[in-house]
């Protein structure tokens, strides 16, 4: 799967689906279900690092966890060829922390350039679409750097729009239209649109020629992205447009509760005790 393929189904109506990974073992998971594409996001500072917010993220903790996502997609694909499948890999995309981006455009090109470089991404996200970051975004695509976009809920601006719904009224909408038509124009080969009304979301859909792809943003995206842990039902503070599917957090206590109740009792008869140890 590349960035263009993403565009491609946009053009053929087929739904896009995104899923986050945090290492090795997720991103073979997500792989296995079949998701279009696997999205080391930066809210793995708070499912799988214990963070309260995404910002203490730094980029070379994303790196980590993105080439160990990128190992993960390597085994499967392996394991796909010894199996004589043919699925295709999910594209893997590294979200950009927390002033990676924001400080100066060099930086920022250099940030984006080592998902690149230095861990198997195949682009990059980054959040919001103000004249500053609309302008690396245009140096990145430039240098050859697929980008994501991310507008409404964009959680790096915790402090300033809470973890509140966005675009609520129509001047926050007319801004949130203008900046997803800029962000097309920069180059981004995709949108993630989190926590907006439906109907601006399935408006955009149908006015951007890049796929939109929605969190909390109603059905009628072109795709739907999730964070895994979310869906899996493994975070304790679940969002309330992301509803778990399973209590994945219940299933597994309950399946380690058993073993360790089997170890305690099943002490073999056969086993010798041990004896006290002499005293000296
Ligand atoms: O960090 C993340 O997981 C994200 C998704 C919610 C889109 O940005």
């Amino acid at each position: 799967m590349r960035p263009a393929d993403l565009i491609a189904r946009k053009q053929e109506g087929l739904p896009i689906t995104m899923l986050t990974a945090w290492d090795a073992l997720s991103a073979i998971v997500v792989a296995e279900a079949g998701a279009d594409v696997a999205l080391v996001g930066d809210s793995l500072a708070m499912t799988a690092l214990g963070y309260d917010t995404t910002l203490p993220i730094t980029l070379d903790e994303m790196l980590h966890h993105c080439r160990a996502a990128g190992r993960g997609l390597e085994a499967w694909r392996q394991e796909q060829l010894r199996r004589g499948t043919k699925r295709p890999a999910p594209l893997l995309i590294c979200d950009l922390p927390f002033l990676s981006y924001q400080c100066n455009a060099d930086e920022a090109v250099a940030a984006a350039g080592r998902a690149l470089k230095e861990a198997p991404a195949a682009g990059v996200k980054l959040e919001g679409a103000e004249p500053e970051t609309l302008a690396v975004i245009d140096r990145m695509v430039r240098s050859g750097i697929p980008v994501l976009g991310h507008l409404g809920l964009t959680p790096q601006s915790v402090h300033q729009l809470g973890y509140r719904r966005q675009a609520s009224d129509p001047v926050a909408q007319e801004r949130l239209r203008r900046q997803a038509e800029h962000l097309e124009a920069a180059g981004c080969f995709a949108l993630v649109l989190e926590h907006i009304p439906a109907e601006l979301a399935t408006e955009l859909s149908g006015d951007r020629r890049i796929p939109v792809i929605g969190i909390g943003a109603g059905d009628a995206c072109d795709g739907q992205v999730r964070v895994t842990a979310d869906l899996l039902g493994l975070t304790s503070r679940q969002p309330p447009f992301s509803p778990p599917l399973i209590n994945g957090r219940g299933l597994a206590v309950e399946a380690l509760q058993q073993w360790i109740s089997a170890q305690r009792s099943a002490r073999p008869a056969t086993r010798p005790a041990v004896p006290a140890a002499p005293h000296c």
